[in-house]
């Protein structure tokens, strides 16, 4: 297979197995481009992109950035907080204006779940999903899939433990069904309050003993507390929860096997996962972040061949 199935990237789930081989074998490709002295090539020469960032982000919006400068795009960048959003204007008439500028495809954050789904609906432009909401955010979980791969060299049969806010978490989600589709196995693990009630009819199993999970697991990937997307309190302190769920080297040192530790970022040192555990040769943190500029370029190039150069 040489196209994706899809116009637009909303989410992982609507994605073939095929679809995520393309992306990740693709990805295999822009790496050593990036390795290279000269790291740019001219695939999206001519064509333009708007980065629309309605919510904050610091890894996402420089990847997605690198990775369309990376191609030759041309890029317009647009930060809702500094722009007439703040006077008032709505979701639909800044995107309008946007798209009336002849963008051929836009990458967009948004808070609201469904936010690049109503603009897929409503413009030619082909749609990235950048994150929306609690909903899901398909690149992080196609950078964890490759990070994962890469470091293991698999992942069929690889288990993977997913701990922290999962009632908040699109990146959760996103790695759920990635993971799945892809023959991993996928544990969530955290306390029943961020736990949501039909998670297991996703066919995953809920672990709330954090030493347990660990000592199944080939890879914990540390997720951090959403507060900004909790509107009560879902357990008594950050000191309760670091106790239950955080990671030290302590507990990584009680297993008997090494795991490899993952956060997606940004990460709240000392409280779901210790500098210690964060700065060791257990972590690949900044081999995701590396890996999400490779992972970013596939999907534009990708997107790209399919609605925009046909
Ligand atoms: N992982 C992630 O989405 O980070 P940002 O919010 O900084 O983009």
């Amino acid at each position: 297979m040489s196209e994706l199935s899809v116009n637009h990237l909303l989410g992982i789930k609507g994605l073939t197995e095929d679809d995520l081989n393309l992306i990740i074998e693709t990805a295999d490709q822009f790496k050593d481009v990036l390795s290279r002295p000269i790291k740019k090539v001219p695939s999206l020469r001519d064509i333009t992109i708007a980065n629309l960032f309605f919510e904050n982000s610091t890894r996402t919006r420089l990847s997605f950035e690198l990775a369309e400068k990376r191609l030759s795009a041309d890029i317009v960048n647009f930060s809702a907080a500094a722009s007439s959003v703040k006077k008032g204007e709505t979701l639909i008439d800044t995107v309008n204006n946007i798209l009336s500028m002849k963008v051929d495809m836009v990458v967009m954050r948004h808070s609201r779940p469904g936010a690049p789904h109503f603009l897929a609906s409503r413009t030619k432009a082909s749609v990235i999903n950048a994150g929306d909401g609690a909903h899901e955010h398909p690149t992080q979980a196609l950078l964890d899939a490759y990070s994962i791969r890469e470091r293991l060299g698999k992942l069929q049969g690889v288990k993977v433990l997913i701990v922290g806010d999962i009632t908040h978490s699109r990146v959760a989600i996103s790695n759920i069904f990635s993971l799945q589709t892809l023959g991993a196995e996928v544990r969530v693990c955290g306390p029943r309050t961020l736990i949501p009630k039909h998670i297991e009819s996703l066919g995953v199993k809920v672990e709330y003993d954090l030493m347990k999970g660990l000592q199944w697991c080939d890879v914990a990937n540390m997720l951090r507390i959403q507060l900004e997307r909790q509107d009560i309190k879902y357990f008594p302190s950050l000191r309760e929860y670091t106790m239950l769920y955080g990671l030290n080297m302590e507990r990584l040192n009680q297993l008997d096997k090494q795991i490899v530790i993952m956060h997606p970022g940004p990460i709240n040192r000392g409280v779901e996962i210790t500098s210690e555990v964060a700065d060791s040769e257990h972590a690949i943190i900044l081999d995701q972040v590396e890996n999400g500029v490779a992972i970013r370029m596939s999907v534009l190039y990708l997107l790209a061949e399919k609605t925009v150069r046909n």
